[in-house]
């Protein structure tokens, strides 16, 4: 019986990289979204892929009869759940916003999957939920405490998703806390649509060395890094991807009842500032010119995962380094320049 597996926020970054991978190992999937962060063209690149497409539920997803219609018309055996804002700046700008969307939507839907008899969830959390991390690497188990709203909106879902698989002890979930999402799809076709000025570095770097930016700032040459700059744990989108697949697998084999299980998703090496710089230079074949300039508040020197959860519990590893996620990240910005 093919598994059905409904993915909100199925149209955006990371959201379209699982659908593919969903696509590509045979299950049906269905989007719920409502563009408000992703392009409605990315349904047809999914499909030029050549692994499938996915059927589509345009709709907000605290919207209860969008959700409805959606468990109504599909069978749905497992939900990822990805539809949320995620920039920290904005979401120290316009707090009740955040809260509203992210936890307004994650309501919704856990009632929804409650009405529908629907028990396995794969939540989109984050790195983030550590706040500034005691130790690195980071496994689990380590201290949480979010430093912004759009982190404590992470937080608050997973101890909501707590709450949740006490009452419910049939329910069972996995907390997929990302670390440093970049690259894109190997076809090209699916990546990073930053709107306006990117906030991270990745697809900053990337517009650099496209000539979109003249510049990139260097928030911080002072920490107590190896050079300097501060450290984070890349992970190419298309292993993060992968790694969605594996906690599903885990679910729908039975495994996890009664939990909402917190799953590091990181390759565990982290890669500096400058060293992503020149890696992406080596990768693209152009200069990113950058200056050093005072930290950015809220950034902490290091972070990066302890994958081991994810290997013992998913046999899942990241496979892909610094160099694949740069030329992969490059060869969507150069097709995005060419379209
Ligand atoms: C990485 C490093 C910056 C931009 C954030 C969110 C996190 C997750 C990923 C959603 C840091 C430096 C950055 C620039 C720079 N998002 N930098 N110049 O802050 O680790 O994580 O995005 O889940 O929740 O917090 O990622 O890419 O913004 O920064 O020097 O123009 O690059 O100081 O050291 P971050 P980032």
């Amino acid at each position: 019986m093919t598994q059905t597996v409904l993915a909100t926020g199925g149209a955006g970054y990371i959201g379209s990289h699982v659908v593919a991978e969903l696509l590509a190992t045979g299950r049906r999937v269905v989007i719920i979204d409502d563009f408000s962060n992703a392009d409605p063209d990315v349904i047809d690149r999914i499909a030029r892929i050549g692994v499938g497409r996915p059927e589509l539920v345009e709709g907000d997803v605290r919207d209860p009869a969008r959700l409805d219609a959606a468990f109504g018309r599909f069978p749905v055996d497992a939900v990822i759940h990805l539809a949320g804002l995620k920039a920290v700046g904005e979401s120290v700008a316009d707090p009740l916003r955040y809260h509203d969307v992210n936890l307004g939507g994650a309501v919704a839907l856990f009632q929804a999957m409650v009405r529908h008899g629907v028990r396995r969830l794969v939540f989109s959390s984050s790195a983030t939920v550590y706040g500034a991390p005691r130790s690195s690497p980071i496994v689990e188990a380590a201290p949480l405490g979010a430093l912004n709203p759009y982190g404590r909106t992470k937080l608050m879902i997973e101890q909501i998703i707590d709450d949740l698989v006490v009452a419910e002890p049939a329910f069972a979930s996995v907390s997929l806390r990302y670390f440093n999402p970049v690259g894109a799809h190997a076809s090209g076709l699916i990546g990073e649509l930053p709107r306006g000025v990117p906030n991270n570095l990745f697809p900053y770097i990337a517009q650099t060395a496209a000539g979109v930016r003249a510049r990139l700032s260097v928030f911080g040459g002072d920490y107590p890094t190896p050079d300097g700059t501060g450290v984070r744990d890349y992970i190419h989108v298309a292993d993060l991807a992968q790694g969605h697949l594996a906690a599903v697998d885990f679910l729908l084999a039975g495994e996890g009842k009664g939990r909402n299980t917190p799953v590091n998703l990181g390759c565990g090496r982290g890669y500096s500032v400058l060293e992503s710089i020149r890696a992406f230079e080596r990768a693209a074949g152009r200069a990113v010119p950058y200056d050093i300039v005072a930290r950015r508040p809220g950034d902490v020197a290091e972070c990066v995962a302890d994958p081991s959860r994810a290997a013992e519990l998913f046999g899942w590893r990241a496979r892909r380094g610094i160099d694949e996620m740069c030329a992969d990240h490059w060869a969507f910005q150069s097709r995005l320049m060419a379209s």
